[in-house]
């Protein structure tokens, strides 16, 4: 997608794929930071650390990450511990355990002197799919926003709600949440985006409208209380969130915070569609209860960052010193809460019907 008019991705290799080069996203919004991650140890730290975050990107953040660990050692006890270690970096998003067994699958049956090349091939190929997966959301979620646009009468732009960054720095390129609403724009459709700020790392104030401003799409960060306010005053028309993880039902896992939208949009008979691409599907998981959820550091609620005035990154205490807190970063959204889902394959109902008959090849 466009930086300051130009093209760029979340993620490329570089050195022949013996190190990655992501955008450091803890450096958004107010400085565009390339950093390269040269091993094993800096990709898995640059997943923990959110440097680079969003379900599709963790996932092919990981696949990279193999490549590079393939350079340094190609042999089956290095392979089974990079697969470990980038395994452990982020519980939630099923797009990373995906990613490493794709890798393991094309990988394992190789001699550890073709393992390198074939990595990076295999992890190329994964970043290509997820654009072109991302695309076709995007073109299957315009449609949505377009008809919600038509049904209000095409008097005002389409007003969609968004929560956390599911956007092209969640993925490769595109994004999930926000393709649809990149290619409404690109259709000609007038949308405003809502953005929840996302606490406690803000990935929507900082990330979400960083993006959506590069491209010129209107739109508001609003406090993450604020949404339910809006719905019942009539100014949104729908609310469009991503996944980290779908369970073969239709559950919606996402950053936390999604659910209370959730509620919100069903009591003021909003649409709540979620956008995925079927990385983001756990086949094996029925129950929701099952999801692991992560909890991190309760300093990312206590303190909170930010850019000064003068240009100097700084972290502020919010809570008094002795205040424990708590900071689950994802909930579940129940498929009944949740009006489609939004595929690379087409749209369906939440549910395990309307999954396998986009992927009846899961049957
Ligand atoms: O903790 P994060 O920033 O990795 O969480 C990201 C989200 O919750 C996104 O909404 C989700 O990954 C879907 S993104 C394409």
């Amino acid at each position: 997608m466009m930086v300051a008019g130009r093209p760029m991705r979340s993620i490329w290799p570089v050195d022949g794929g013996r190190r990655i080069a992501i955008i450091d996203q803890t450096r958004l919004p107010h400085e565009l930071a390339i950093a390269t991650l040269a091993d094993l140890a800096g990709v898995a730290t640059a997943i923990r650390t959110m440097q680079v975050r969003g379900a599709p990107l963790i996932g092919i953040t990981a696949a990279y990450g193999i490549a590079v660990a393939m350079a340094a050692e190609p042999s089956d006890t290095a392979l089974d511990r990079a697969i470990a270690i980038l395994a452990a970096t982020r519980p939630t998003a099923v797009n990373l355990r995906w990613a490493l067994a794709e890798m393991d699958r094309v990988l394992r049956p190789l001699a550890p002197g073709r393992r390198f090349a074939a990595a990076l091939t295999q992890a190329e190929a994964l970043a290509e799919a997820d654009v072109a997966s991302c695309r076709a959301i995007g073109e299957h979620g315009a449609e949505v926003i377009e008809n919600a646009w038509r049904r209000a009468g095409e008097a005002r732009p389409v007003a969609v709600l968004t929560h956390c960054n599911a956007g092209w720095l969640a993925a490769v390129d595109w994004g999930t949440a926000l393709a649809p609403i990149y290619r409404a724009h690109q259709n000609g459709v007038p949308v405003h985006v809502w953005v929840d700020e996302t606490r406690p790392r803000n990935q929507g104030a900082a990330l979400t409208a960083w993006e959506l401003g590069q491209h010129g799409i209107a739109h508001t960060v609003i406090a993450d209380n604020a949404g339910g306010h809006l719905m019942q005053r009539g100014l949104v028309d729908l609310c469009l969130v991503g996944s980290d993880r779908t369970t073969a039902r239709g559950d919606v896992a996402n950053k936390i915070g999604t659910y209370l939208k959730a509620l919100a949009a069903h009591d003021n008979d909003i649409p709540f569609y979620a956008a995925l691409p079927s990385s983001t599907i756990d086949w094996d998981l029925e129950d929701p209860a099952l999801i692991p959820i992560e909890r991190r550091d309760p300093r990312e609620v206590t303190h909170i960052e930010g850019w000064c005035e003068t240009g100097q990154r700084l972290t502020v205490r919010v809570t008094p010193r002795d205040s424990p807190a708590e900071n689950y970063a994802f909930d579940v959204t129940p498929a009944r809460l949740v009006t489609a889902l939004i595929t690379e394959r087409g749209i369906c109902p939440a549910s395990r019907e309307g999954l396998l008959a986009l992927f009846p090849e899961r049957g």
